[in-house]
C-alpha cells in the first residue's frame, strides 16, 4: 500500500483542466525545493554564510569583485548540477503533453524544467548554467579559469558573468512579453512554489485573474480562501501535481 497522501481536487477544476486549450504556469523556488536546491536566501550557508545575496547578485558587486561573484555562482552551479528534477517537474511535462498549448514561465535559474523534458519554457530570470559577456551579453561557451583571476572571454577580453537577471536589472523584454501574453490568453493559470512577491513576475497571476481566468495556487504555506476562480492546492508541488495529473487524465 502507498503511504502517499490522497488529495481531493474540486470537480470543476478537473473539468476546467480537461477542457483547457491553453494552460500557463508560473513556477518559483518551491518547485525545486524537493530536488534539494535551496532558495536564494537559504543558499548562503557554509562558506558563503557571511554574504548577503543582495551584495553578490548585482552589477555593482560584480564590478567591484568579479572573482568573488564568479566563485559564488560556480558554487551554486555545481549544486544545481548535482540535483535532479523531481515529480513536480515531471508532472508539468505530463501536463504539457496533454494540453494543446502550454506555456511554462519560471523564475528559477536552475534549468531543471528543461532537464525534466518541458519544451515551452520561458526563463524569466535567466539560467545559471549559461555564461555571457559582461560588456555585450553575448553567450560564451568556452573559457579558461585559473582559479585566481577574473574570468574573461577568450575572444574579446570582456569579463564573463552568469546569464541571470541580477537585482536592479531588467528582465529580458521578449520573455516578459510572451509571459504576459500567456497570462492574458490562457484558460487556466497555475502559480506553483513561488511567494509571488518579486515583480514583474508577481503580477502575472493578477493579470490572468483580471481577465477572469481561473488561477490555481500550489504551495504548502499559503492561506487563502478558494473561490470559483481561485483554487488553493495546499501541499508540496512534488505530491500535489502528480496527483492532479492522475485525477485529471488517469496517468
Ligand atoms: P521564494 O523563496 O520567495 O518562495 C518560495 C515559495 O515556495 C514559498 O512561498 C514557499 O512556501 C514555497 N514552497 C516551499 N516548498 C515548496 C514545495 N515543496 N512545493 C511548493 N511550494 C513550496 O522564491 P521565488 O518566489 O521563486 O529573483 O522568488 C522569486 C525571485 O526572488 C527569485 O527568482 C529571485 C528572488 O529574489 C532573482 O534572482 C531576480
Amino acid at each position: 500500500m502507498s503511504d502517499r497522501p490522497v488529495y481531493e481536487f474540486p470537480a470543476d477544476l478537473i473539468e476546467k483542466l480537461r477542457a483547457a486549450r491553453h494552460v500557463a504556469v508560473l513556477t518559483g523556488a518551491g518547485v525545486s525545493a524537493e530536488s534539494g536546491i535551496p532558495t536564494f536566501r537559504d543558499a548562503l550557508t557554509g562558506l558563503w554564510a557571511k554574504y548577503d545575496p543582495m551584495t553578490l547578485a548585482t552589477r555593482e558587486a560584480f564590478q567591484e569583485n568579479p572573482r568573488l561573484v564568479w566563485e559564488w555562482y560556480t558554487w551554486r552551479r555545481n549544486r544545481v548540477g548535482e540535483a535532479d528534477p523531481n515529480p513536480a517537474h515531471y508532472a508539468l511535462v505530463e501536463i504539457e503533453r496533454r494540453v494543446p498549448h502550454f506555456t511554462l514561465i519560471t523564475q528559477n535559474v536552475d534549468g531543471l524544467h528543461h532537464r525534466a523534458g518541458s519544451v515551452h519554457v520561458i526563463e524569466l530570470h535567466g539560467n545559471i548554467t549559461r555564461v555571457k559577456r559582461f560588456d555585450d551579453d553575448v553567450i560564451v561557451e568556452r573559457w579558461e579559469d585559473n582559479g585566481l583571476d577574473p574570468v574573461r572571454c577568450p575572444d574579446t577580453g570582456s569579463l564573463l558573468r552568469p546569464d541571470v537577471v541580477w537585482f536592479g536589472e531588467l528582465l529580458p523584454a521578449e520573455a516578459l512579453q510572451t509571459a504576459q501574453a500567456a497570462a492574458v490568453n490562457c484558460d487556466i493559470f497555475f502559480t506553483i512554489g513561488t511567494a509571488a512577491m518579486v515583480e514583474p513576475a508577481a503580477s502575472l497571476p493578477r493579470l490572468a485573474m483580471n481577465y477572469g481566468t481561473p488561477v490555481v495556487i500550489v504551495n504548502p504555506a499559503v492561506t487563502l480562501r478558494s473561490s470559483s476562480s481561485l483554487y488553493l492546492l495546499k501541499g508540496p508541488a512534488g505530491q500535489i501535481l502528480p496527483a492532479l495529473v492522475q485525477a485529471t487524465w488517469g496517468v
